[in-house]
């Protein structure tokens, strides 16, 4: 490789020589260029140019792939034979395999990681994770392209801002590439969107809510992949979209991280909360597995962009998502209007809100779809559920699942009360952008068996809890 100075270590250097009187040069008198090794090349992408619902001719193909299911759900069982087998006394049990290096672990054994699926399971999560890169890398432009200077400048959006959407953009491209690298000649393909805003507070907000479900839809299966090479690839592109979600609160003028913990949640989920954003997808583009649940309208979903942002009525711009709308929202309850701190809600790396947007014993009113509803790419998905008729609402955030009754159930309406429940003391449960589920049963689960929950999901939705 080829040798190189920087000339931050010279000037170190020099500044030492100075203080030390040692002679040396001060000056870096040349530039040693450095030629880089072969770049790998993106995956091919263009800029989505048309927007909007599905229009066209019905689908060819429908529903979810499957093969012969072999049974309506998985059986719980107790803890594996070996869960409790380690003695956690702090000491060595076995041999080393090498110097400084424990017993144990999976893929330790010094077999060359080739970073392709090993499953089914890892191959359709790798791919509903493609899906969500591709839909961030054309929603990202075409905030960028759709709304002016002037309108980002008017919520406080600068051109330095700008710049840092458009960089996040670049990175699902790599992200792209590195998944479709992963999944072969058959991985899905750019399809075009359909975002259900109409400003840039509106567009900031639904970034906000989408990288969430991006992020933890992949914390969800990450640890249950067969290809654990494969886990760590998709890690460390995670771990840069969850940077990406905090910035979106930090432009919304939201606290930026309220929790101690980021949520996992199914597959499913993420992919019900995706589609209905998909309008169309390529002839041939590979299908997914995964379920569409029906949608969850949370009627006083909290208004970030409201003083009093729990104070609401219907002011979402739709279903799934519920992401906010300003169309109502009157200038002198308009927090990006106020300078008090604790009111302010312009772009900032934090901002306290001394009304918070939403707290435990909130009346929370919820309305919700039948199954059966054309959803997703070309309306060529079809929501569903196993779950008999809604009997909670499951709040899911940090490392809990917590019910609450449904109450005045009527038709696909009812209100439940927001559950006053902490991860560790000190810290509240519900806060940031959280998943809301209803179901038909208040089943027990953990961060790692989460997945179990879905035969009793009926419908899914976010919650902005804070
Ligand atoms: C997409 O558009 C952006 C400008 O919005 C441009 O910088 C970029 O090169 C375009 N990408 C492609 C693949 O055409
Ligand atoms: C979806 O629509 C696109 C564009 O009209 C078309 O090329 C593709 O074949 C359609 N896919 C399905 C599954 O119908
Ligand atoms: C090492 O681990 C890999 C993957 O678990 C396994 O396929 C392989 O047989 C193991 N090799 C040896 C020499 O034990
Ligand atoms: C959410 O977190 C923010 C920031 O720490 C805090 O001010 C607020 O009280 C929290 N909300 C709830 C409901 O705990
Ligand atoms: C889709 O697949 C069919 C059958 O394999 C093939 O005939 C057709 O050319 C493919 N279409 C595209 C756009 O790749
Ligand atoms: C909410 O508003 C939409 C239109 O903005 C309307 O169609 C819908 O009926 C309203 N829902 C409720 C429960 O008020
Ligand atoms: C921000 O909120 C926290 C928690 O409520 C409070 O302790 C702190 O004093 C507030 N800071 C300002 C500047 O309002
Ligand atoms: C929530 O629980 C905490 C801790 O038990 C308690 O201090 C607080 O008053 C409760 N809040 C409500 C609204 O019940
Ligand atoms: C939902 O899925 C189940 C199991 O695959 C199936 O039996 C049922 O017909 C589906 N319901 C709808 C409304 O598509
Ligand atoms: C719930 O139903 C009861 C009895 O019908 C009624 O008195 C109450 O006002 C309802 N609550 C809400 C929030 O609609
Ligand atoms: C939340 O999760 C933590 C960690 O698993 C657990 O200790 C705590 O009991 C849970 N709290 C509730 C209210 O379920
Ligand atoms: C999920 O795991 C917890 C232990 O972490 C267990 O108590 C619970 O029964 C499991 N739930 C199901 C549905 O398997």
């Amino acid at each position: 490789m080829p040798g190189f100075k920087t000339s931050a270590g010279v000037a170190l250097l020099s500044l030492v020589a100075r203080s030390v009187a040692v002679p040396v040069v001060s000056e870096a008198a040349t530039t040693v260029t450095s030629i880089p090794p072969v770049i790998p090349s993106q995956v091919s992408h263009h800029n989505v140019t048309s927007h909007g619902p599905y229009t066209g001719p019905s689908p060819t193909t429908t529903g979810a792939l499957s093969t012969l299911v072999l049974a309506p759900s998985i059986p719980a069982l107790p803890p594996g034979p070996d869960a409790y087998k380690y003695d956690r006394t702090g000491k060595l049990h076995a041999p080393m395999p090498a110097p400084y290096t424990p017993s144990g672990g999976r893929d330790t054994n010094g077999s060359a990681p080739v970073y392709r699926p090993l499953s089914d399971f890892d191959y359709e999560s790798v791919a509903l994770a493609l899906y969500q890169e591709w839909i961030e890398l054309d929603l990202f432009h075409w905030g960028l392209a759709t709304f002016s200077v002037e309108d980002f400048e008017k919520v406080g959006l600068t051109a330095e801002d700008r710049f840092l959407i458009e960089f996040m953009a670049d990175q699902e491209v790599g992200h792209a590439t590195l998944l479709s690298n992963i999944l072969g000649p058959h991985a899905p393909k750019q399809c075009t969107y359909n975002y259900p805003v109409s400003n840039v507070r509106e567009f900031i907000d639904f970034c906000q809510k989408l990288t969430r479900f991006g992020e933890s839809g992949v914390y969800g299966f990450l640890e249950h992949l067969n290809a654990g090479d494969v886990g760590t690839l998709l890690l460390q592109s995670i771990s840069t979209e969850a940077r990406q979600q905090m910035i979106f609160r930090q432009f919304e003028g939201l606290f930026p991280m309220p929790v101690w913990f980021e949520v996992g949640v199914p597959q499913s989920w993420a992919w019900t909360l995706l589609a209905p954003y998909i309008s169309s997808c390529p002839a041939n583009q590979t299908r997914l597995v995964w379920q569409n649940f029906p949608d969850l309208r949370i009627l006083n979903q909290p208004n970030p962009a409201r003083i009093d942002g729990s104070n609401v009525w219907n002011e979402t711009t739709g279903g799934y998502t519920n992401t906010l709308s300003t169309q109502d929202v009157e200038p002198d309850q308009d927090c990006i209007k106020s300078d008090v701190v604790g009111i302010n809600c312009s772009p900032g790396i934090t901002r306290n809100r001394s009304m918070p947007l939403s707290y435990p014993g909130r009346q929370v009113f919820l309305e919700w779809d039948e199954p059966g509803k054309p959803i997703g790419p070309n309306n060529s998905y079809i929501t569903n559920t196993t779950a008999g008729p809604p009997a909670f609402a499951g709040w899911v955030s940090q490392l809990n699942v917590t019910y609450t009754p449904l109450m005045n159930v009527t038709g696909n309406s009812a209100y439940t009360i927001q559950p006053n429940m902490s991860t560790f003391a000190g810290d509240p449960a519900v806060n940031g952008t959280i998943f809301l589920v209803l179901t038909d049963l208040d089943l027990y689960v953990t961060p790692y068996n989460l997945t179990m929950l879905n035969p009793h999901v009926y419908a899914v939705a976010l919650y902005q809890s804070g």
